[in-house]
């Protein structure tokens, strides 16, 4: 086992002595980084940024030089994997991401391709060159969409309120949807075994969406998709880590996925999480991102706060309950982390 010499988060997720709270941030690497918009320029598209391997490697280690976080998470995008079984979109500027050919019907699903590695090799090149930037200094975290939230998407064709399109049909055609949830299972995790072979320490899987669902739907197609995955990746000491937002209705569903870490968003309070848990899960999360419009003052008493529901133990991984935003400000960013830092000291 080569762990990385800040192995901090990887500690707190096995509940193993900490000497603080570890400290990584959703979207470290995005638009309210003046750095980071300057390499976005050169890649002139998003995408162009994210399959071009020197930028996204470049992106990627920002945060650890303006930040001083404790994990890297790789640049790329949930997305990234989709064009290889013939999903085609594009990121439009304020839109987001624009399907070409969304899935309309079920017989769509039938004409999909196989995933195949070769098409994302440069995630692979990009997690081995920011290891080797890193000098096994700081551990790397791979990523993927969860099944259901890569679906919503592939169905409503971009980024929606209500997500209307996508849970009619998984109203309308519950079995071909389950199908199609189960068809990205299969893919996600072969992608996953391929950033672990890569040389990812961890894995985070982002359902950002699966907390529009009632309970029920939550239980019957978000869930096992993502328990699958999680069986069925072969890994050694690499934690997977269960993102959701909007846990609270879902979460006694949620923490049977088999995950290794949960991150939370803000809309559940951490002391009720971690008596729920006791002891049986790491956590990750819970700081309201729009925290972060607020004065220093006001970031100061919420860390704090955060740090005390928790307790001070291990266990606890800091985060925000989802992803920074682009008009936040870097230096209360950075406030941000230098403040875990300094308060979570054992
Ligand atoms: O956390 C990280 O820093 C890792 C990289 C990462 C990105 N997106 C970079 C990105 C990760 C893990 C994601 C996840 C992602 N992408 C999700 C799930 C998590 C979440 O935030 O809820 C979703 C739903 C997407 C799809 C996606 N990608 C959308 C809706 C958008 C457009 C929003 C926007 O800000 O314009 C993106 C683009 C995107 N993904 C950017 C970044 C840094 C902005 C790209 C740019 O214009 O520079």
């Amino acid at each position: 086992m080569n762990l990385p010499k800040n192995d901090l988060f990887l500690r707190a997720i096995r509940w193993e002595k900490v000497e603080r709270t570890p400290i990584w941030l959703m979207r470290q690497a995005g638009r309210y980084m003046p750095e980071y918009r300057k390499l976005r320029e050169k890649a002139r598209s998003f995408k162009n940024f994210y399959k071009n391997v020197e930028l996204s490697v470049k992106a990627s280690l920002l945060p650890k030089k303006i930040l001083g976080v404790d994990a890297i998470i790789i640049f790329s995008d949930i997305l990234t994997p989709l064009e290889s079984i013939g999903m085609k979109f594009d990121f439009i500027e304020k839109q987001g991401p624009v399907f070409e050919n969304p899935i309309n019907e079920p017989s769509d699903i039938d004409r999909l391709r196989e995933f195949n590695r070769e098409d994302v090799s440069f995630v692979g090149e990009i997690i081995k060159e920011v290891n080797t930037e890193l000098n096994r200094e700081l551990p790397v975290i791979g990523f993927c969409g969860a099944p259901f939230t890569l679906v919503a998407y592939m169905i409503e064709g971009r980024t929606s309120r209500d997500f209307k399109r996508a849970k009619s049909f998984m109203f309308n055609y519950p079995d071909k949807f389950k199908e199609l949830l189960d068809k990205l299972a299969d893919m996600l995790t072969d992608y996953i075994n391929f950033q672990i072979e890569s040389g990812a320490d961890a894995i985070q899987i982002f359902d950002s969406w699966a907390g529009y669902l009632t309970p029920d739907d939550y239980k019957e197609f978000a869930l096992p998709p993502i328990k699958k995955i999680i069986q069925n990746v072969k890994r050694d000491y690499q934690p997977i880590i269960h993102f959701t937002k909007g846990v609270a209705g879902i979460v006694d569903y949620m923490i049977t996925s088999g995950a290794d870490a949960y991150s939370v968003d803000w809309m559940i309070d951490l002391r009720v999480l971690k008596e729920k848990l006791n002891g049986s899960f790491a956590v990750q999360g819970n700081l309201d991102p729009t925290v972060l419009y607020a004065d220093k003052k006001v970031i100061r008493e919420k860390v704090l706060d955060i740090l005390n529901k928790w307790g001070m133990e291990s266990g606890h991984v800091f985060n925000l309950g989802h992803g920074l935003s682009p008009d936040m400000e870097e230096d209360k960013v950075k406030y941000l982390v230098d403040t875990v830092k300094e308060l979570s000291q054992r």
